[in-house]
């Protein structure tokens, strides 16, 4: 088993409110294959996941360690998500729905 450093969920199930979830885990695959090489694998896991219970506020995904929700992600903001948080670790707080251990963030804060 690798010593992964982030393992990202990615719900890609169809009914994920609006947007192509294959295309943001195919985006986030190139970009880190683009900065990392074919080794990219050994240090960050996506994984494809069913249902995270936040169908309406999709797409979702999750990155562990930091147990850090994504919510509404857009193919745009896959770069960054890349950059700052899964290279960089620093999580991108305008995308959090709820980060573990620190509570919900989104969208009952901004509503
Ligand atoms: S279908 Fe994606 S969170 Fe439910």
């Amino acid at each position: 088993m690798e010593d992964y450093s982030r393992h990202v969920f990615i719900c890609t199930s169809t009914t994920c409110a609006e947007g192509d979830p294959f295309a943001l885990r195919l985006k986030m695959h190139q970009l880190l294959r683009d900065k990392l090489g074919d080794e990219y694998e050994k240090k960050v896991k996506l994984t494809k996941t069913l249902c995270l219970a936040q169908c309406g506020l999709g797409p979702n995904m999750v990155v562990y360690p930091e147990g850090v929700w994504y919510y509404g992600v857009k193919l745009r903001d896959i770069p960054e998500i890349v950059e700052q948080h899964l290279l960089g670790g620093k999580p991108v707080e305008r995308l959090i729905l709820h980060h573990l251990g620190q509570g919900p963030r989104k969208p009952a804060e901004s509503a």
